[in-house]
């Protein structure tokens, strides 16, 4: 089976599909089978990674909703993260740049490292954490500021840009990397949520470009999107990849084989495999992998 036959037996973008497609077997319930914690298989690891991350745990409140979680991120990678609803995806992705310390019944335990220094480390300045690791959120959400506002806010308060001409440059330069410069270049004065909704999310995508970080955390960056935004938006994420680590989380699993250099599998809080994208979806290792990349979801 090739990928896009393999993908296209899954249910894609819809739990409730994947809900309602094909029975399981009786003997191969995914509920009977079971994950290891701890235990992924795979391709976990990489060489000189850009994050390693061992044994994370996350609770909320008493709740462990990320359970004993290692994995390595490669520099200039696209990552996906896939699974079920409520699996921990967003979870797991917010530790990368402590998002979820704004939650209050959230802790967070392990090592978490980015080059090889502890991102919750009592001293880390979590400002400067999130210029090197920004986030597109699902939802576009410009400020409501002109587009060149949005776009230079970051250098403002970062103080990236001494003179205008500056400020104007890394405008430029970051509409442009996003895809969006033309489309907007003669209404920089205009006001942000008067865009498109594709419009906006790539402006998302400039905005944060603009403090030169070295990772973007994208979680379903394009679920509020119609086919043809989704496609820009996918189309600049192959770009971006040759000067950004990327990591994305995904309910489309052609999205994931579109974008993505490795995919990876959580289920109920587990890591439970990584691996090549390809092989992912045509042969993949793990069997509730498998059984939720076929659709057979139990
Ligand atoms: N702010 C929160 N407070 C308490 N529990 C939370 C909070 N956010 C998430 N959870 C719980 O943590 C678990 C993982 O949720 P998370 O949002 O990370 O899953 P997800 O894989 O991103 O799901 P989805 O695909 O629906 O976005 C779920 O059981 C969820 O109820
Ligand atoms: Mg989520």
């Amino acid at each position: 089976m090739n990928m896009n036959e393999s993908i296209s037996r899954a249910a894609d973008n819809s739990d409730e599909t994947v809900m309602s497609a094909q029975e399981p077997e009786a003997e191969t319930r995914r509920e009977d089978i079971k994950v290891e914690e701890g235990k992924t298989v795979g391709v976990p690891y990489a060489d000189d990674p850009k994050f390693k991350l061992r044994n994370v745990e996350v609770f909320y409140g008493e709740d462990r909703a990320i359970k004993d979680i290692s994995l390595d991120i490669a520099r200039n990678e696209v990552i996906s993260f896939i699974g079920p609803s409520g699996c921990g995806k967003s979870t797991f992705l917010r530790c990368l740049n402590r998002m979820n310390d704004s939650i209050d019944i959230c802790r967070v335990k392990g090592q978490l490292m980015l080059d090889d220094e502890d991102i919750y480390h009592s001293k880390k300045d979590v400002v400067e954490l999130r210029a090197r690791v920004g986030m597109v959120f699902q939802k576009p959400n410009p400020f409501p500021k002109s587009i060149y506002d949005n776009v230079a806010y970051g250098p403002r308060i970062h103080g990236l840009a001494n003179r205008k001409s500056d400020l104007d440059e890394i405008v430029e330069n970051s509409l442009r990397k996003a895809g969006l410069w033309d489309e907007v270049k003669d209404r920089l004065d205009a006001t942000a949520t008067g865009m498109s909704g594709g419009q906006q999310q790539r402006l998302c995508i400039a905005r944060a470009i603009a403090v030169s970080p070295e990772v973007i955390l994208m979680d379903e960056p394009c679920s509020a999107l119609d086919p043809i935004a989704t496609a820009k938006v996918e189309e600049l994420i192959s770009e971006m990849s040759e000067t950004y680590t990327i990591v994305i989380v995904t309910h489309s699993m052609q999205q994931a084989a579109r974008v993505s250099h490795r995919t990876a599998y959580f289920h109920l809080g587990h890591l439970v495999e990584v691996n090549e994208t390809t092989k992912v979806f045509t042969s993949p290792e793990h069997e509730l992998t498998e059984s939720y990349i076929t659709g057979r979801f139990g």
